[in-house]
């Protein structure tokens, strides 16, 4: 018999595995220490409908009313909204608020493919921020406020203005600076701070929550970092720029009908930790001090070179043995051998995701099967570092997005100009959108990565595209 998620999960659970990805909670070992294991055993008695008292996710009056006021009081918002589709939909829901068909949108290149996906639902004309490019690793990072602002200057009609931050590494740019430029010039800025739901919390050492920057509307993937389930996440609306109302009918009309009552029961639960000073002390103050081991240890291991940077989430922990001779696909299969299961692979860097479940014993996992790797390198292995910079630093020329569409075989695209989107998954950061021109290193990149077995999400597995015709 094929296998399928009634094996496979059950025998990657007996592994003991140890997490590096999302989601943050790190397994049911969380809850049951902070005393949640109760409703955990009864979850499937859980999963109603829209019942008498259970209230309802788009007409909120009662008990899911009760968890938004819990999220407005944790961010400080005008108004908190609970997601059962992800950031995803919020992030769409979001723009297509603050925008009417045919709107200028000023976006960050490297932002996620909901973003991308929001400007051909609302009919959206994208105007792209580069990222800077973070000095001695090859990687994206912040957006600069200057970039931002000379944008909105050549660009007075754009709707508005929206950008990722922390972004896939754990960057983050420099949102006060941002919003007060935004804010001068009368826009709205957004920020998908999908990755960075913890930073309102966790205190000193990180950069600022986009809340506390002055974003006017700030999406968080709770799910990534904090301790509710996967495909939950928190809208927080911080300013009187945007109309609630307006939000509210996107958001029934993007999400589904049947929110499901286990995934807002998580939400409940994250903010009832939140909210309680000893369990949010006790998990922050661990959390933050396997974070810190980890960046202690790291220091020591010969050849394994790690980020550090002013605005990095260190929570992100991104880590590079090129000088070993070791991509970071090849570093990835060596930590899954060791029952370890990292976030993302971009070139020589691997980003491991630490969250609120994560403890010092996780991170003793990982830096002792990193100092076991790099002993296990021969030196005769390491004939010079293996050179890999993230191909999402370049920048790809833009036509008119073709109205007609047609299939053609990746191996005959170049020069073609996109007509769906094509996005390797993770970072789910488009590689292509709509209108871009498809080069000869575009295609082998995207051939590259599917050789390795990634899922690059827009090609068919006949190998086809869509062009315009
Ligand atoms: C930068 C960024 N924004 C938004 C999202 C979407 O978040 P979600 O998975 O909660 O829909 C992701 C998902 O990985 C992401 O990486």
């Amino acid at each position: 018999m094929k296998k399928s998620l009634l094996n496979f999960l059950p025998e990657h659970a007996a592994l003991n595995p140890v997490s590096f990805h999302m989601p943050g909670h790190k397994g049911s070992q969380l809850y049951k220490k902070l005393g949640y294991g109760e409703i955990l055993d009864k979850l499937m008695d859980c999963d109603i409908t829209e019942i008498p008292g259970a209230d309802n996710l788009f007409q909120t009056e009662d008990v899911i009313l009760e968890i938004m006021e819990k999220y407005k009081k944790l961010y400080g918002s005008k108004k908190s909204y609970l997601l059962v589709n992800g950031s995803s939909v919020g992030l769409i829901a979001g723009i297509l608020s603050c925008t009417k068909r045919g709107d200028k949108v000023i976006m960050a290149r490297n932002s996620h493919k909901s973003i991308f996906n929001a400007m051909r639902l609302g009919g959206l004309d994208p105007v792209y921020l580069f990222p800077e490019i973070l000095e001695g690793h090859g990687i994206l990072g912040g957006i600069s406020p200057e970039e931002v602002k000379k944008l909105m200057d050549e660009n007075p009609d754009a709707g508005c203005v929206v950008l990722p931050s922390p972004n896939y590494y754990g960057i983050c740019s420099d949102i006060r600076a941002i919003a007060e430029a935004c804010h001068e010039r009368n826009k709205v800025l957004i920020v998908d701070q999908a990755h960075g739901a913890h930073l309102r919390f966790i205190g000193e050492g990180y950069p600022m929550s986009a809340e506390e920057g002055g974003a006017d509307i700030v999406i968080n993937s709770t799910h990534k970092t904090l301790a509710s389930w996967t495909q939950t996440a928190v809208m927080n609306v911080m300013s009187d720029r945007v109309d609630l109302n307006v939000i509210e009918d996107n958001l029934q009309i993007l999400e589904s009908s049947s929110p499901s009552y286990p995934l807002m029961l998580s939400l409940d639960i994250n903010a009832d930790i939140l909210l309680d000073e000893a369990k949010k002390e006790k998990l922050f103050g661990e959390w933050k001090e396997a974070v810190d081991m980890f960046y202690s240890a790291a220091g020591q291991i010969p050849g394994l070179k790690i980020i550090e940077d002013p605005m990095l989430d260190r929570t992100k922990l991104n880590m590079d043995m090129g000088y070993l001779g070791l991509t970071g696909n090849e570093l990835e299969g060596l930590l899954n051998e060791r029952g370890i299961f990292v976030e993302l692979v971009t070139g020589n860097i691997i980003m491991g995701m630490t969250g609120i479940g994560t403890t010092k014993e996780h991170v003793e996992r990982l830096v002792t099967a990193l100092r076991d790797i790099a002993s296990e390198r021969r030196t005769e292995d390491c004939a010079g570092a293996k050179e890999q910079s993230d191909i999402l630093t370049f920048k790809p020329e833009r036509a008119p997005v073709p109205e007609e569409k047609e299939s053609v075989l990746i191996d005959d695209c170049a020069g073609r100009v996109c007509a769906g989107s094509i996005i390797p998954y993770p970072p789910g950061i488009p590689l292509l959108c709509p209108g871009e021109v498809i080069t000869k290193e575009l295609i082998d990149y995207v051939k590259k990565l599917r050789s390795m077995g990634e899922k690059v999400i827009g090609v068919s597995s006949a190998g086809e595209i869509l062009v315009g015709k």
